[in-house]
């Protein structure tokens, strides 16, 4: 993986050679571990956009040609011919499974889709008008206090287990989080049902009446889900696996990643996109004007559903996603203003200078925030349904790092910039 090298000087003329590393695909990386120990210096990278944390095998992104593979298979090719459930286990195992093993893996999942009665009971002491991510961040991390059996994070059949489980028990928590948000019953596990129908049922579902699952919305929510299974070093898997380097039971690391995902900037952005359409339809104001305030650089304002920090070309997720939003939007009508307002701004954008220069393109959280809402899915679960889809992607990096020679502890440096050192005044 290293062939060559290039020399770094410090001020004191002190050098260190650092190796070159290659991937499999992407630029050629400066291995700088031993930067600081021969050389005195370190490197500044805020938000680490020139920093590898490790090496991976799961996910691979090439943001300027607008590339996406799991395990090294195109995304838009798993968008035709997988499942969500077949993602999930491509992405924990590395291979695409045998029949034989797929029907172990959903039955295994299939079988682990209850939760301990406490956590109904831990999610009655939320106030009845709790965010949903609010209560997955808490429910998540109380689960740690019911699988003592199964934390020890140096046993890889610990570490599966709790994989399993968590991919297994994250619809029926998020179903859950809504019910108690909306004073609906806490409906069981069907397992009858497929992983997703079963969500829709345990969210939509009353006990008095049979629930038959929408095929258009289970579809839908299959492709969104599949597209958001796994994005590489984004800031909730670099959470995870920053949490879990501190020897942190995988149960506390996807609460972590779930709070950090829930931030505007990164999973909060499909709820974003629909209260940024909201006011801009309850303010009257234009295209225009909207556009204009996400250019002025005295405005905070930024088009939620734009931009993205790795994608500098169309985002294939949302190429995948735009068509099935078009289709739905003709054939579900609903919130037909906010429907056409999304749509006018994507055009505008496509075609504005200011957006076209920075290669802010509408991301998968453009069009995901429209289908969702399309389909009726409230809004404040958009997140809780980018976490629960999102959740084996962490758990997946979270076993990798675990399973890494090179793994240390992440504690990464700072640049200081505060007081020099100074007495404390003792004069009265
Ligand atoms: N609206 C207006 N201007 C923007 C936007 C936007 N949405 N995004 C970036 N810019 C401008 C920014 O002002 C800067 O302009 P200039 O070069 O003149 O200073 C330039 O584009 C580059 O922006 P940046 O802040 O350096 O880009 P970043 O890589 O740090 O930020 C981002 C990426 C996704 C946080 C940002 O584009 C953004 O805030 N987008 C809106 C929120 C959003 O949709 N987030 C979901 C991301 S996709 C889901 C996920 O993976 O989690």
């Amino acid at each position: 993986m290293s062939d060559s090298v290039a020399t770094i000087t410090g001020e004191d003329g002190k050098s260190a050679e650092l190796p070159l590393l290659r991937g499999t695909h992407g630029p050629v990386v400066a291995d700088v571990r031993g930067l600081r120990k021969e050389t005195g210096l370190f490197t500044y990278d805020p938000g680490f956009a020139s920093t590898a944390s490790c090496k991976s095998s799961i996910t691979y992104i090439d943001g300027a040609e607008g590339i996406l593979l799991y395990r090294g298979y195109p995304i838009e090719q798993l968008a035709e011919h997988s499942s969500y459930l077949e993602v999930c286990y491509l992405l924990m195992y590395g291979e695409l499974p045998t029949p034989a093993q797929m029907t172990s893996f959903e039955d295994i999942i299939t079988n682990h889709t209850m939760v301990h009665e406490n956590i109904r009971s831990f999610l009655n002491g939320f106030r009845y008008d709790a965010h949903p991510m609010a209560m997955m961040v808490g429910t998540v991390g109380a689960m740690s206090s019911f699988y003592h059996d199964s934390t020890d994070i140096n046993n890889p059949e610990h570490r599966e287990i709790s994989a399993q489980r968590l991919i297994a028990k994250m619809p029926t928590l998020a179903a859950y989080c809504y019910n108690h948000h909306t004073g609906r019953p806490f409906l069981y596990p069907d397992n009858s049902l497929g992983y997703v129908a079963n969500f829709t049922r345990m969210m939509f579902g009353v006990p008095a009446e049979e629930y038959k699952p929408d095929p258009t919305v289970v579809a839908a929510l299959e492709l969104i889900m599949l597209l958001h299974a796994d994005h590489e070093q984004n800031a909730s898997t670099s959470t995870v696996r920053l949490t879990g380097s501190s020897g942190a039971n995988p149960f506390a690391s996807i609460a972590a990643g779930i709070a950090s995902l829930w931030g505007p900037a990164h999973g909060g952005a499909n709820e974003s996109v629909i209260n940024m359409l909201d006011a801009i339809l309850y303010s009257g104001e234009t295209i225009e004007q909207t556009i204009a305030r996400a250019k002025d650089k005295n405005d905070p304002f930024r088009l939620m559903g734009f931009g993205h920090r790795v994608y500098k070309n169309f985002d294939p997720r949302a190429k995948l996603i735009q068509k099935m939003c078009h289709d739905l939007l003709q054939q579900l009508g609903g919130d037909q203003p906010l429907f056409e307002l999304a749509m006018e701004l994507e055009k505008a954008t496509l075609a504005d200078e200011y957006f076209v220069e920075r290669k802010l393109y509408p991301n998968v959280d453009f069009y995901s925030g429209i289908i969702l809402r399309a389909l009726d899915i409230p809004m404040n679960m958009f997140t809780v349904m980018f976490a629960m889809s999102r959740t084996v992607g962490w758990i997946s990096h979270w076993m990798e790092m675990h399973e890494d020679p090179e793994f240390r502890i992440g504690r990464p440096q700072q640049v200081y910039t505060g007081a020099a050192r100074r007495d404390y005044p003792t004069n009265t």
